[in-house]
């Protein structure tokens, strides 16, 4: 008898990273007809909350963003795809390097759009900081 697996078991691993993707609308554009800097920082900004969120599983909040780069733009119809990773912690912040990628529909061609740094605070139901797990050295 052929052994039935459900197909959606695998969605529920946890993911190795972060990764947000979206094609690009006319209403993320900007006057130029490429996507606008302030859509790109909010998809940043809430794939490195999800992957801050993994990692310690407390409320978390943006308290910097450091070296923001738009390297390349990302144009309408195109696929845009933002990724997260927590690679620093202090005691009650962590750090999140965060790339943007553009994908061509057609070609699957690929490039690196942009590229920061996003800092978090994990904080408590008071709204104090709270330690995180620390990241192995
Ligand atoms: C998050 C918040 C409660 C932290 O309060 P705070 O008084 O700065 O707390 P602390 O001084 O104890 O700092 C907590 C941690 O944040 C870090 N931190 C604070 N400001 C930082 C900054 N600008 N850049 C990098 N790290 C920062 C501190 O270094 C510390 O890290 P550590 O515990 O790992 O050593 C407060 O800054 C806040 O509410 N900010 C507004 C956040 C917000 O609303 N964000 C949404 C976007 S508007």
């Amino acid at each position: 008898m052929t052994e039935v697996t459900d197909p959606h078991a695998a969605a529920l691993d946890p993911p190795p990273e972060t990764r947000i993707v979206e094609v690009v609308f006319p209403e993320q554009l900007n006057h130029h007809g490429t996507l606008f800097g302030g859509e790109a920082l909010s998809m940043m900004d809430r794939a490195a909350f999800v992957a801050v969120t993994r990692y310690c599983r407390s409320d978390a909040v943006t308290v910097a963003v450091h070296e923001v780069d738009f390297v390349a733009p990302v144009s309408h119809g195109e696929i845009v795809e933002v990724l997260a990773r927590v690679v620093e912690t202090g005691r009650t912040s962590m750090t999140v390097v965060v790339s943007m990628v553009s994908e061509e529909l057609r070609s699957g061609k690929r490039r690196l759009c942009g590229k920061g740094r996003f800092v978090f605070v994990a904080f408590d139901g008071d709204g104090k900081p709270v330690p995180v797990p620390q990241l192995p050295e």
